[in-house]
C-alpha cells in the first residue's frame, strides 16, 4: 500500500453560527485547507464529506455534491464527491475513505471534509437519536443523553468513580478550549461550575454534555511521497482502523467498555507498529464526560476504572503524562457531528506541525484520534506521526 500524509487543514470557528449557511462553512474550511496545502482545485482527484444528517437538520441531501460545487471543485472540475454517513463518526469515516483511495492507489490528492449545521433546527435531539436504535432506545425514551447516563451510572457503580472526577473531564476541556480560538467555548469554568450546572439525564449535567454546534473542517491527503512537494512538515498517517459493535446498548455486554474502541484501537496500535508510550497525545469523542474516561481506558492508556484518577491529578491536561483533547473536545471545541472526526485530525495536524500555539503539547511527535458514531456501534482511530 502506498504511505498517506495529510498536507494540509482548515476548520471554521466552531458554535453557533448565525451567520453561516452549511455551504458557507464548508466553502470556509475547504478553501483554507487547499490553501494550507498549497495545492489547486485541479489537482483534486476525490472529495469525502462526512454529514451525519443535513437532510433532518436543514433539508439538505446529495452534500457530497453541494460541498463539490461551492468549494469550486463541481462544474468545471468534475471532481467525484460522496457522502459518508456513519452518525458522529462521519468525519473519521471520511477520512478513512480518502487514505484508502491514495493507499489504494487509485487517487493522488484527495479532500476529506466534514460538517454540520445543527442549530437551524428546532429539535437536535431527536435528529440525533437517529444514531442511536430508533425502535428499541429512542421510541422509549432514550435520548443520547440519556443513553450516556446509564454507562455512567453502571461505571461509577462499578468503579466507584466521583462526581468531582467526572467534572474534571469538562474543567480540563474547557481550559484547553479556552486556548483554541476556533473552539465554541473558549472560557475556563471550576469543578462547581460543573456540579451546579442543571441536571440533563442523571448523573450527567449540562456542562458533562458537548453542545449542539455548527462547523466544518477539511484536510488535505496524498501519497508521503508527493507530499514534499507541498509542505515541509507532512504528517504520516500510521494506522487508520475502524470497528462496529452492536447498535443498541443493552445488547452489550458491559456498558462501561466500548468493545469497537478496544477493537479499533488494537488494530491501530498493530498498524503503526507503535506502543501506548509513544502516543504523545489524543483526541478522543467525549461527546459525554464519562465517554472521554471509557475511550482512554478501552484504547489501552490506563487500566479500566483508573482514568477518573488520572484525570483529577491532571495527567490529562497540557504538560501532564497523556494530553486529552487539547483541541477542547467535543466539550469545549463543539460538536458538529459530521465535523468532528475531520476536526480531531486537524488539531493532531497543528500539534505536530508545533503550530498549536498556547496549548501546544511540547515535543509532540505522534498523536492519536479516535472518533465515536452513536453509543459505539462505529469507532473510527488514527494514528499519525510528524514526518522527519
Ligand atoms: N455546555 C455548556 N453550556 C451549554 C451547553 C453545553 N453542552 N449547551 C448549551 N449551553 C449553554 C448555552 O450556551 C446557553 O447559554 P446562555 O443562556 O448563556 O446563552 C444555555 O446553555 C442554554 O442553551 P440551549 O441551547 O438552550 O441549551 P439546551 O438546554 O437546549 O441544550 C443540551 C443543552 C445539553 C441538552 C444540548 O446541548 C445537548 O443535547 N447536548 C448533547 C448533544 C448530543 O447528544 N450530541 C451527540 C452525542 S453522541
Amino acid at each position: 500500500m502506498v504511505e498517506v500524509a495529510v498536507i494540509g487543514a482548515g476548520m471554521t470557528k466552531f458554535g453557533e453560527r448565525w451567520d453561516a449557511s452549511l455551504r458557507d462553512l464548508c466553502t470556509e474550511a475547504g478553501v483554507s485547507a487547499l490553501e494550507d496545502a498549497n495545492v489547486s482545485g485541479e489537482q483534486i482527484d476525490a472529495l469525502f464529506v462526512g454529514s451525519m444528517s443535513a437532510g433532518r437538520f436543514i433539508g439538505q441531501e446529495h452534500v457530497g455534491a453541494l460541498v463539490a460545487d461551492y468549494v469550486g471543485l463541481g462544474g468545471d472540475l468534475h471532481v467525484p464527491a460522496t457522502r459518508v454517513e456513519a452518525a458522529c463518526a462521519s468525519g473519521g469515516l471520511a477520512f478513512r475513505q480518502a487514505v484508502a483511495a491514495v493507499a489504494s492507489g487509485m487517487s493522488d490528492i484527495v479532500i476529506a471534509a466534514g460538517v454540520e449545521k445543527m442549530t437551524d433546527v428546532g429539535d437536535a435531539t431527536d435528529v440525533l437519536a437517529g444514531a442511536a436504535d430508533r425502535e428499541w432506545e429512542s421510541f422509549a425514551g432514550a435520548t443520547f443523553p440519556g443513553l450516556y447516563a446509564m454507562i455512567a451510572c453502571d461505571y461509577m457503580n462499578k468503579y466507584g468513580l466521583t462526581r468531582e472526577e467526572l467534572a474534571q473531564v469538562a474543567v480540563k476541556n474547557h481550559y484547553h478550549g479556552a486556548r483554541n480560538p476556533y473552539a465554541h467555548f473558549q472560557n475556563e469554568i471550576s469543578q462547581s461550575t460543573v456540579m451546579n450546572s442543571t441536571m440533563v439525564a442523571s448523573p450527567l449535567r449540562l456542562f458533562d454534555c458537548s453542545p449542539v454546534s455548527d462547523g466544518a473542517a477539511a484536510v488535505v491527503v496524498c501519497s508521503l511521497e508527493k507530499a514534499r512537494e507541498f509542505t515541509d512538515t507532512p504528517i504520516t498517517v500510521l494506522a487508520s482502523a475502524q470497528a462496529g459493535d452492536t447498535i443498541a446498548l443493552h445488547d452489550r455486554p458491559d456498558f462501561s467498555t466500548m468493545g469497537a474502541t478496544v477493537a479499533a484501537g488494537r488494530k491501530a496500535f498493530a498498524q503503526a507498529k507503535i506502543e501506548h508510550k509513544d502516543v504523545d497525545f489524543v483526541e478522543v469523542h467525549d461527546c459525554f464526560t464519562i465517554a472521554e474516561l471509557c475511550a482512554i481506558e478501552d484504547l489501552g492508556f490506563v487500566p479500566k476504572g483508573t482514568a477518573g484518577k488520572f484525570t483529577a491529578e491532571g495527567e490529562t491536561q497540557i504538560g501532564g503524562k497523556l494530553p486529552v483533547n487539547t483541541s477542547g473536545g467535543l466539550k469545549a471545541c463543539g460538536h458538529p457531528v459530521g465535523a468532528t472526526g475531520i476536526k480531531q485530525v486537524w488539531e493532531v495536524v497543528q500539534q505536530l506541525r508545533g503550530e498549536a500555539g498556547r496549548r501546544q503539547v511540547d515535543g509532540a511527535e505522534i498523536g492519536m484520534t479516535q472518533n465515536v458514531g452513536g453509543t459505539g456501534a462505529t469507532v473510527v482511530s488514527h494514528i499519525f506521526r510528524r514526518a522527519c
